[in-house]
């Protein structure tokens, strides 16, 4: 695949790539921010360094990709209600952060957003990493047989086991109601619409259970999947520099925020871009 007007470095053949010669504070020709979503597609997650932007002209690019998701349970920036600020304060603790387990971002809507855009605003002086798994390659790597197996399955997705914790993190402002006892449905494989190709879609973090199954029948087969799907070269782990900016695509990733950094502020300024209803 060749590119006449940006750089792609891929960071692993599963997934991953930075880019080079864009200024996200500029405008972009169509024709370049649709190499940039030709890269964003091919690559599932790609990383913007070095890059001075303003709130509006993160919403501005974000606003390319799609119309932007819904919020549910985040008190969002009130100078810009389309930005969460992911933040941990230095006094916070070692305890919970934000995203700290494998998830694809709020996998329990009806419509889950389509792309996470993530900027970094101060960072600990190391740590604070975040990892990404390609939930494409998970599949791939499966057996026909399982493989055909998944493609007739659904999954209930929930936000409750992650959003009911709202007290551990204080400068998240996050706020559990009644939604959070919502169940929705999914297929176990869905297909990209850009890509074509199928991705397993379970989480940790939101996939309870496999539809007309309990969360005892279905634990064994969950967990083993999840297993598979973060094998090491299934995954990149980023280490970010100020100014970065990152999107990715959580239709065929799921990523992880690490919590290493107690004692140290992290700032990160989050924009969801919305998606379709998942299917196979
Ligand atoms: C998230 O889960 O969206 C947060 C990722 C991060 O802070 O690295």
């Amino acid at each position: 695949m060749t590119y006449d007007h940006i750089g792609v470095a891929p960071i692993s053949p599963a997934l991953g790539a930075e880019i080079t010669g864009v200024d996200l504070g500029a405008d972009l020709g169509n024709e370049v921010f649709s190499e940039i979503h030709r890269a964003f597609v091919a690559h599932s997650v790609i990383f913007f360094r070095g890059q001075t932007i303003t709130p509006e002209q993160q919403i501005a690019f974000a606003r390319r990709f799609g119309p932007l998701s819904e919020i549910p349970f985040i008190t969002p920036w009130a100078d810009h209600p389309e930005i969460v600020r992911v933040i941990k304060e230095a006094d916070e603790g070692a305890k919970f952060n934000f995203g700290g387990s494998w998830h694809s971002d709020f996998s329990f809507l009806p419509r889950p957003p389509m792309a996470s855009m993530l900027y970094a605003v101060e960072l600990p002086p190391v740590g604070g990493d975040t990892l990404w798994a390609s939930m494409y390659s998970a599949y791939e790597r499966l057996s026909d047989g399982m493989r055909r197996l998944l493609d007739g399955l659904q999954v209930v997705h929930s936000g409750l086991g992650a959003y009911k914790r709202s007290e551990d993190l204080r400068s998240m402002k996050t706020v559990t109601d009644a939604r959070a006892e919502t169940e929705v449905l999914h297929p176990a494989v869905r297909t990209h619409p850009d890509s074509g190709r199928k991705a397993l879609f379970i989480d940790p973090a939101y996939s309870r259970r496999f539809a007309d199954m309990t969360e005892a029948e279905s634990a064994p087969l969950l967990n083993w999947l999840h297993e598979q799907a973060v094998q090491p070269e299934n995954c990149i782990r980023f280490r970010w520099t100020p100014g970065t900016l990152a999107i990715w695509d959580n239709r065929c990733l799921e990523h992880w925020a690490l919590n290493d950094y107690a004692g140290h502020r992290r700032e990160m300024h989050r924009i969801t871009i919305a998606g379709e209803r998942p299917y196979h």
